[in-house]
């Protein structure tokens, strides 16, 4: 399968069979190399409901009838904007046609802001755990560094993780490195960066400090083959 990171937490991957889209934040995000009226979906995996992770995922699911899998508070309310949408809840996992799907928990908020100003709760953020063809693919979504990455870790071997190291609204740098030492993934791309002012990072310097896996500090637009 081939894999693109997009800026931000945004990630597209694309299998023999299926076009998967996890937290597509096109508008607004100015590291983006996607268009959100042409990017294609079969499905779209919602890490939490913050705006900078749900993103264009209505207009993308209306476009082009993509499943979408989220936490279960947010999959309801997609469906009520009469989106397919599929709920899941921390610790379950579901084996779809894509491949199975796992979500794990972050400790973080969670909530969807409507253009007036509305807070919508949209139940917990996660991390999703995804399988596809014997390989794993850990999204940690947003997240502080938590001890039980390092159960994370050893329940699970993971090929590619995509690591949050903006710090200010997730883990920085430095606890970014303890939570890759946990997780012992073969390979690790840092996410979540130099959106926003405040989340200003340099990503070759995380991953050249990394003690466990190989860092890939992939520009938006790369893509990595697993
Ligand atoms: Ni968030
Ligand atoms: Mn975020």
């Amino acid at each position: 399968m081939d894999i693109t990171y997009h800026g931000h937490s945004a990630v597209s991957i694309k299998t023999a069979t299926h076009k998967i889209l996890i937290d597509p934040f096109i508008t607004g995000n100015s590291l983006s190399d996607l268009d959100p009226n042409t990017v294609e979906a079969d499905v779209i995996l919602l890490t939490h409901g913050h705006n900078d992770h749900v993103g264009d995922t209505m207009a993308i699911a209306e476009r082009t009838d993509a499943q979408i899998v989220a936490l279960n508070e947010l999959a309801v309310y997609l469906g009520q904007k009469g989106l397919n949408a599929h709920g899941m809840n921390i610790g379950g996992a579901y084996d779809f046609d894509f491949g199975r799907v796992k979500y794990t928990q972050a400790f973080h908020s969670s909530s969807y802001e409507e253009e007036d100003g509305t807070f919508i709760y949209t139940g917990m953020p996660g991390g999703i755990l995804l399988t596809i063809d014997d390989k794993t693919i850990y999204h940690l979504g947003d997240t502080s560094l938590f001890s039980d990455l390092k159960l994370i870790g050893e329940m699970n071997d993971i090929d590619l993780a995509f690591v949050p190291i903006g710090d200010n609204f997730t883990m920085g740098p430095e606890d970014a490195l303890i939570a890759c030492d946990w997780i012992q993934a073969s390979s690790v791309v840092p996410v979540h960066y130099n959106t926003f002012p405040v989340i200003e990072q340099d990503p070759k310097a995380f991953t050249d400090k990394l003690a466990t896996g190989k860092g890939l500090p992939l520009q938006a637009g790369e893509s990595i083959t697993l």
